[in-house]
């Protein structure tokens, strides 16, 4: 199969060693890619928000599928109109994709399908969201209903943090994201990530994960897309596994179906395991990032055929398995992220990182300057070990992360530290 793969993350580069694995794989095209992905296929320099364009791209090399990486594609509607021209992708439709585009549509879905969630209630004028805080108190979480870059979910203290978030997200600071909000119940546990591969009709399990959001050690500082995770997720024991199917995923899926928007893809569920058992935080529609590069070096089940069977409808077939290691990955970013970095400064040692035992380096923003590779963004690294346990995986990922030669880098030190001193 010739695929054509979007998206140029480190998520991406993960999904273009998996797919470039398959034995089903003849050709592998990356719009717009990375260096790293690179080293398993041909990067294709194109704008992904010109649909126009990457139909074209899919004719002129003759593509059987295309495999989307990130959420903005697919909450656009790329998988329609890739469809539209008779080109079949992997991943929902526009109209599947509001399960992570809108949070108040997957609440009202919630809801419907008593599915477990935080209570909530949805606003679009300011008075009446004040009042509702008044009621309720704080802790309190406001979010804005649409795609915001990381930055729509404030978990507020107190009464004053929430009334300053309702202000600033009607009061227009987040443009059309926050033209609706969300205030929801504060939830108490652990936080956990869940995949499934869906397609329309049936899930199955792909893996669980933890990641770590805050930028530095110990989880402080500012929130990011993610500075490191592992799988599995040893929080959730295989009868949650089970709870979270029953419970969760297949109401979803068997909502989103009656509907008439059937979702098909990767369905990634972001839990809190609560004294109650586990609640739904929010789904997002697509891999995580850096959870795809500790879910996709521990399947054994071929990435590519599983996905080709999703967009076939026929998951009831299909038996995923996993190695029994564990995998870890560290997030090598460039000093200042989240917030505005500087680009260009040069990276060395991914070979001698490479040279240690189950080590692979992706690549995210990374970008090569006369032969040189360099810095080029916020996350730059994600240095993934996979081994027997997972404290043999977190030694040597930062035995590894100590041979890159970075010192514009910076990146956490205990990344799942808390799991490993949890036992
Ligand atoms: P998001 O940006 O939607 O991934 O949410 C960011 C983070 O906010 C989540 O990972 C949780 O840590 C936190 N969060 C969201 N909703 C709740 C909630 N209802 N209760 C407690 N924490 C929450
Ligand atoms: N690592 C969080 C995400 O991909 O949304």
């Amino acid at each position: 199969m010739r695929i054509l793969l979007i998206g140029s993350g480190g998520r991406e580069h993960a999904l273009a060693v998996a797919i470039s694995a398959s034995p089903l794989c003849e050709a592998l095209f990356v719009a717009p890619g990375n260096p790293g992905t690179a080293r398993c296929g041909m990067n294709v320099a194109v704008d992904v928000a010109d649909h126009g364009a990457v139909v074209a791209l899919g004719r002129r090399e003759r593509i059987d599928l295309v495999v989307i990486g990130p959420e903005a594609p697919l909450v656009a509607g790329l998988v329609d109109d890739l469809a539209a021209a008779g080109i079949r992708a992997f991943g929902p439709t526009r109209a599947a994709a509001r399960l992570e585009g809108s949070k108040a549509f997957t609440k009202e879905l919630a809801r419907e399908f008593g599915i477990p969630t935080a209570a909530f209630a949805r606003f679009t004028a300011i008075e009446p969201a004040l009042a509702y805080l008044r009621e309720h108190g704080a802790p309190i979480v406001i979010k804005a209903d649409g795609l915001a870059a990381g930055k729509g979910v404030v978990v507020a203290a107190t009464a004053g943090e929430a009334k300053a978030a309702v202000r600033d997200m009607l009061g227009g600071s987040l443009g059309a994201a926050g033209t609706e909000i969300v205030i929801e119940e504060c939830l108490l546990g652990e936080e956990a990530s869940f995949f499934a591969l869906c397609d329309g009709t049936h899930a199955v399990p792909l893996g669980t994960a933890q990641d770590h959001k805050r930028a530095f050690d110990g989880d402080r500082g500012p929130n990011t897309g993610g500075m490191g995770a592992y799988s599995p997720a040893g929080l959730l024991t295989p009868d949650m596994e089970a709870a979270i199917m029953d419970r969760i995923v297949r109401p979803t899926l068997a909502g989103m179906r009656g509907r008439g928007t059937p979702f098909a893809g990767i369905l990634y569920a972001g839990l809190m395991i609560t004294a109650e058992g586990p609640k739904l935080i929010e789904y997002n529609v697509r891999f995580g990032d850096p959870e795809a590069q500790v879910i996709l070096p521990r399947l054994r089940t071929d990435i590519l055929a599983a996905m080709v069977a999703a967009c076939d409808g026929v998951l009831d077939e299909v038996a995923i398995s996993w190695t029994d290691h564990a995998a870890l990955a560290v997030v090598m970013a460039t000093k200042g992220y989240p917030g505005p970095v500087g680009t260009g400064s040069p990276i060395g040692g991914i070979e001698a990182a490479e040279a240690g035992d189950g080590v692979v380096v992706y690549q995210a923003s990374t970008a090569l300057r006369d032969g040189t590779l360099v810095a080029n963004g916020g996350r730059v690294l994600a240095v993934t070990t996979l081994a027997p346990s997972l404290g043999e995986a977190a030694a040597r990922a930062y035995e590894a992360v100590g041979r890159i030669d970075w010192p514009e880098g910076f990146y956490r030190t205990d990344i799942g530290r808390r799991a490993l001193a949890n036992g």
